[in-house]
């Protein structure tokens, strides 16, 4: 399988990638980034380092330039990581904000499923808090819980457009915890503004996600819980990966 991967310098992505290079199913993983993207550190004895490749675009808003189109054809799944979390937009144009959620997303989605393998898997990491129902007012960050319900919105209608050759699953994993980001009180208060939000582990989350775009999408939203059944199955069967 041909794997694109998104955000792929962040939190999550870096996981994805260093799951992905160990997985002998993944053949080819592209890192589609605004800067390059290296080999994760702690890839492990068993990481195929030669499978990543590095693609850099720096205009997310445009038509994407033939030598990175030509990079993208052929993919059979992307792991839509790519998006300003609640806490790194203090301080920016919620403008600003909106363009890299939303619009990157869907003429991502459009150009990559354009020249990808049918069907093209397209797993999008969403957050809890995603507001689809635009006439609610959520408690928290609503213009932002709202927009990224209106991300999920999008990219669920084009996978109904463009089925069968495009299918999505939106994950909302909950709290990730993971190396640099610990489980703590006051994240789990944050996030109980949202309701009742259990914690997973990264590796969890970036297994649960290639699984998606190795073996089919089990449904088109994914919560916590679903991610801990899946996962399950699927680090059994990896044993190179451990958690932590
Ligand atoms: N972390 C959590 O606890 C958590 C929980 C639930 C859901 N999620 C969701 O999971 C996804 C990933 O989260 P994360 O924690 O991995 O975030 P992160 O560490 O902040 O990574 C975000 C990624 O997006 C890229 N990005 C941001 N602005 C960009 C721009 N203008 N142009 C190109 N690339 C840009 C970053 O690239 P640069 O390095 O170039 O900036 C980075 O690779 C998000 O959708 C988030 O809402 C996260």
């Amino acid at each position: 399988m041909k794997l694109v991967v998104t955000g792929a310098t962040g939190f999550v992505g870096q996981e994805v990638i260093r799951l992905a290079l160990q997985n002998r199913a993944i053949t080819s993983t592209i890192a589609l980034a605004r800067s390059n993207v290296s080999v994760p550190e702690n890839g492990g004895p068993d990481a195929d380092t030669s499978k990543l490749k590095s693609v850099v675009l720096t205009d997310w808003e445009n038509p994407y330039p033939e030598h990175v189109i030509e990079q993208l054809k052929g993919a059979d799944a992307c792991v839509w990581t790519l998006a300003i979390t609640p806490k790194k937009s203090k301080g920016l144009e919620f403008e600003a904000v909106m363009k890299v959620c939303h619009d990157y997303t869907i003429k991502g989605l459009n150009q990559i499923a354009s020249v990808a393998n049918k069907p093209f898997r397209f797993i999008y990491t969403s957050g809890a808090p995603a507001e689809r129902d635009q006439t609610k007012i959520p408690p928290f960050h609503p213009d932002y819980c709202l927009m990224r319900g209106r991300v999920e919105n999008a990219v669920l209608d084009l996978a109904t457009r463009l089925a069968p050759a495009v299918e999505v699953a939106i994950i909302r994993s909950g709290c990730v915890e993971g190396p640099g980001h610990p489980k703590t009180e006051a994240v789990t208060r944050i996030w109980e503004h949202y309701g009742p939000t259990p914690w997973v582990h990264v590796t969890e989350l970036a297994a649960t996600m290639i699984e998606q775009g190795l073996h089919g999408i089990n449904m088109n939203t994914l919560y916590a819980n679903d991610i801990e059944e899946i996962r399950s199955s699927v680090l059994k069967t990896e044993e190179p990966v451990s958690l932590e």
